[in-house]
């Protein structure tokens, strides 16, 4: 999944490009560039392209004097099809130089559109897919520059959020979306586009979201919006939630870091406003949930990817134990390879921090094609997920920039909690039972800075780990998410190998791994499992396993314990997780990892 920015004005357009790539580096970072329309004379004339394989800041290098005009467009990619290197950066231009495209998403037949392009004698420079774009819109033959980028997207298939600069048209940037996000940015006499606000709310929090099959036409002082087809359309502005320091660092070294430390508060914003202490419950405006049919349901399905889908199988335990309803999460990634049977009585539930990955979307998709019912528990207001979705609720962690996801991990688990608990009290959860979660809901907050408090011991543990080849995170039933997700994270921000097991499966088989050489993490709360989770440390112990145990109290048998406060033993896993989280950072601070965005990932998956 890559980045793309454009800006049409009366200011300097490099500069802000720039800029906004800078922001939009956590959705790939392999390579950059950019192509503006120059204000400047002869061989500097016209339009110019800058790029490189890199970084944001290597292209901000290699960008030539008096390169300036004030249209331009931009992009940071995450590569799909070709190495990442100069030739394949973005922007990709036609034969006679004068299109410039930038592009998010995958051509599925961009194969059979690069052979019939080389049949016509057409020269590739790049391994790319999206280079044919280029070529398309530079043999279209439309009056304009709408029909030429239409004439060209007839013949693609596939995902796209793109945006076109031609030579001939230098009052305007055309953009098409289709599965990939594309945002318009309205400004004073100036308009900009992205895929991702996080590239615009420094200059506007007017925005304009497109829909799939929906393209735009920008110039410096006016949008208009229409379909690949032409017919107009009418996409009112949204004001951004977000004002532009929520994207900033807020003084700490890393977004990772960031955004472990705002999880108090991320609490308690998803909590802010939904609970209703008189009947013990919630109100989750935007559900979309009659209590009827809440009532009738016979199963809820969960669907997400890697940290979404980890934050899912606590959601499935949690409306198990409150609602009594069978519940269980599954990967999105494959859902929709598999036929899944859909069954009406069944709740579908997609989980998504961004709502853009490509994956959940299509599951939902598949869903909806199927006539299922799809909640979405999403973070990004406004997203293809949330969009898609017939109703749900928005977790409110705030912009989540970090490739790594934590504050968003923990805020979606709370949003599982207050579903539950919603649909618990329509159906058979006592007052009694409610008033407790509730109040267990309150003391999140401040439990969680207990638990940040705990840095220094955390940071101490993190040098010891550092050096391990790899790590093995254990827990039972409740724990088992927990163990889940701190090895996904272990593995994604220090690139240690981490494996996670239900505790109870080690016996047969996983034990062969224990040895000193082998760390391993147990999630231990004080839940009726507490006696067997201690038997699994008698195991590891007796293979001179050395174990680092999460727990309500110390645990003689482990080497070292992370202490955490205990709450309802329903919410106690959203409080284990966070101490690893912290693990996880400074393990990979001592690796000297890149924290922000670790080698071959990007934030959000918008490909298949
Ligand atoms: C989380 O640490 C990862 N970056 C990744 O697994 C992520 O959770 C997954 O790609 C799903 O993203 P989403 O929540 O935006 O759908």
């Amino acid at each position: 999944m890559c980045g793309i920015v454009g800006y049409i004005g009366k200011r300097d357009s490099a500069p802000l490009l720039l800029e906004g790539l800078q922001r939009l580096e956590y959705r790939g970072y392999d390579s950059a560039g950019l192509a503006i329309h120059s204000s400047g004379t002869g061989k500097n004339a016209g339009l110019r392209t800058a790029k490189t394989k890199g970084r944001v800041r290597d292209l901000q290098e290699r960008i030539p004097k008096r390169f300036t005009g004030t249209v331009g467009i931009a992009h940071t990619r995450w590569a799909t099809h070709g190495a990442p290197n100069d030739l394949n950066a973005h922007p990709h231009v036609d034969a006679a130089e004068k299109v410039a495209v930038v592009h998010n998403g995958i051509i599925d037949n961009a194969a059979e559109l690069r052979a019939k392009l080389t049949a016509e004698g057409v020269e590739l420079a790049s391994e790319t897919d999206t280079e044919v774009v280029s070529h398309l819109i530079g043999l279209a033959q439309g009056e304009t520059l709408e029909a030429r980028v239409q004439e060209a997207l007839r013949s693609v298939e596939g995902t796209y959020g793109i945006a076109v600069l031609h030579e001939e048209f230098p009052d305007r940037i055309v953009v098409a979306r289709n599965g990939s996000p594309v945002v318009l940015g309205i400004g004073e006499h100036e308009m900009f586009v992205a895929s991702d606000v996080a590239a615009l709310v420094s200059h506007t929090r007017q925005i304009v979201t497109l829909d799939d099959g929906e393209m735009a036409t920008i110039t410096a002082g006016d949008y208009r919006t229409y379909t690949t087809e032409g017919s107009r359309t009418s996409t009112s502005p949204e004001t951004v939630e977000w004002a532009a320091e929520s994207y900033d660092m807020g003084g700490h070294d890393t977004y990772m870091h960031k955004e472990i430390a705002e999880q108090a508060d991320a609490v308690d914003r998803v909590l802010r406003g939904r609970i209703d202490d008189r009947f013990a419950t919630v109100h989750l405006g935007g559900l979309n949930l009659d209590p009827r049919e809440a009532r009738t349901m016979r199963r809820v399905k969960i669907l997400g990817c890697g940290s979404a889908y980890h934050a899912g199988m606590i959601g499935a335990q949690l409306i198990e134990e409150l609602a009594r309803i069978p519940a269980d999460a599954e990967p999105a990634s494959e859902f929709r390879y598999r036929n899944p049977v859909v069954d009406p009585d069944t709740l579908y539930i997609a989980v998504s921090q961004s709502g853009e990955t490509y994956d959940t979307l299509a599951a939902v998709q598949e869903l909806k094609r199927k006539g299922a019912r799809v909640l979405g528990v999403v973070n990004v207001v406004g997203s293809a997920i949330a969009r898609a979705a017939d109703g749900g609720l928005y977790v409110h962690a705030g912009p989540e920039v970090c490739v790594v996801s934590t504050k968003c991990f923990t805020n979606t688990a709370v949003a599982f909690a207050l579903l539950a608990l919603h649909l618990g009290r329509i159906r058979d959860l006592s007052v009694a039972d409610g008033r407790r979660i509730i109040e267990g809901l309150r003391k999140l907050p401040g439990q969680i800075d207990e638990v940040l408090g705990a840095e220094p011991d955390i940071e101490k543990l993190a040098g010891e780990y550092a050096s391990a080849r790899s790590m093995m995170f254990v827990g039972r039933v409740r724990g088992y998410p927990v163990a889940r997700e701190a090895s996904l994270k272990l593995k994604e921000v220090s690139y240690i190998h981490a494996e996670a097991y239900p505790a109870s499966e080690l016996k047969h088989g996983p034990l062969a791994l224990i040895e000193p050489a082998v760390p391993t993490v147990a999630i231990l709360p004080d839940d009726d499992l507490l006696e067997k989770n201690r038997a699994t440390l008698e195991e590891i112990k007796a293979r001179s396993g050395s174990i680092l145990a999460i727990a309500h109290q110390n645990q003689e048998k482990a080497d070292d314990t992370l202490l955490v406060p205990q709450n309802e033993p329903e919410l106690d896993p959203i409080l284990m997780g966070i101490p690893l989280q912290l693990l996880a950072y400074h393990t990979a601070l001592k690796l000297g990892r890149d924290i922000d965005k670790p080698r071959n990932l990007a934030k959000s998956v918008t490909v298949e």
